[in-house]
């Protein structure tokens, strides 16, 4: 069933105790929330402290990013097994700027994408266009092949549980929104193009908009029948501000 989520990416930011207080003013105030599955993605070695402060609470936990392999000598990586065991129930996958900084590329999400799933995290698969892209008029083949290179390799299964955010790089972090149209225009395209391959269960999907997506804003977005919610980074660093976006449906 497609579902409200808003989830908040807190990128490289927080300490660890800064975090954990973070979770706890979010438990407390997300009593205050109904029928929106509230996701917070904290950094790594958050993981399992935030986990804590979450329990039995409506709040669940994601991790930013997972590695393409299981186990192994792999200097640095975080495998999808040791998310699973510290408390997450989801994972960002493709953020632009894992792709941008880090050359994240298809062949890679889609590693990441069976480590996740052998490992029951739900992935929060993103996709968008550059400024450039959109200028020239190209963020629909953009997105279209970001999606036929990765998702549409998933089973049925799989698929069905999917979540993508359509995070436009232009509006990351720049104070600079999609608009309402743009967003449901391109959001309605995401779930055309899903449906080229997974059909009805398209219309399952949650599809999440993000992008300097912020309490003034945000009930503007999620009105449109294509936007499920938000993928909220700095916004999320506020306990008040994540929940009043989180009521803005
Ligand atoms: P901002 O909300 O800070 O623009 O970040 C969006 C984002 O990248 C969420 O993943």
């Amino acid at each position: 069933m497609r579902k409200k989520i808003v989830a908040g990416n807190w990128k490289m930011n927080t300490s660890v105790s800064k975090g954990a207080q973070l979770a706890s003013e979010i438990v407390n105030k997300s009593k205050e929330v109904e029928g929106v599955t509230l996701i917070v993605a904290p950094p790594f070695t958050h993981l399992t402290k935030v986990s804590e402060q979450l329990k039995g609470s409506q709040v669940a936990l994601s991790a930013q990013n997972c590695a393409a392999e299981a186990s192994g000598a792999y200097t640095g990586e975080v495998a999808a097994l040791m998310i699973a065991d510290a408390g997450a129930s989801y994972c960002i996958l493709g953020h632009s700027e894992r792709r941008e900084y880090y050359g994240e590329v298809d062949a890679t999400l889609n590693k990441k994408l069976v480590q996740c799933f052998a490992n029951n995290l739900i992935p929060i698969f993103c996709v968008g266009e550059k400024l450039d892209e959109r200028e020239s008029n190209r963020h629909f083949e953009v997105v279209k092949a970001q999606l036929q290179n990765t998702v549409f390799n998933l089973g049925e299964e799989e698929f069905g549980k999917v979540i993508i955010a359509y995070e436009p790089v232009w509006a990351i972090g720049t104070g600079k929104t999609a608009t309402p149209e743009q967003a449901q225009e391109i959001h309605a395209f995401i779930r055309e193009t899903l449906a080229l391959k997974f059909g009805a269960k398209a219309e399952e999907t949650s599809i999440l908009y993000g992008g300097s997506c912020n309490p003034a804003n945000a009930k503007s977005l999620f009105l449109n029948k294509d936007v499920d919610g938000g993928l909220i980074g700095g916004a999320s660093l506020k306990a008040d501000d994540f929940i009043a976006i989180a009521k803005s449906f």
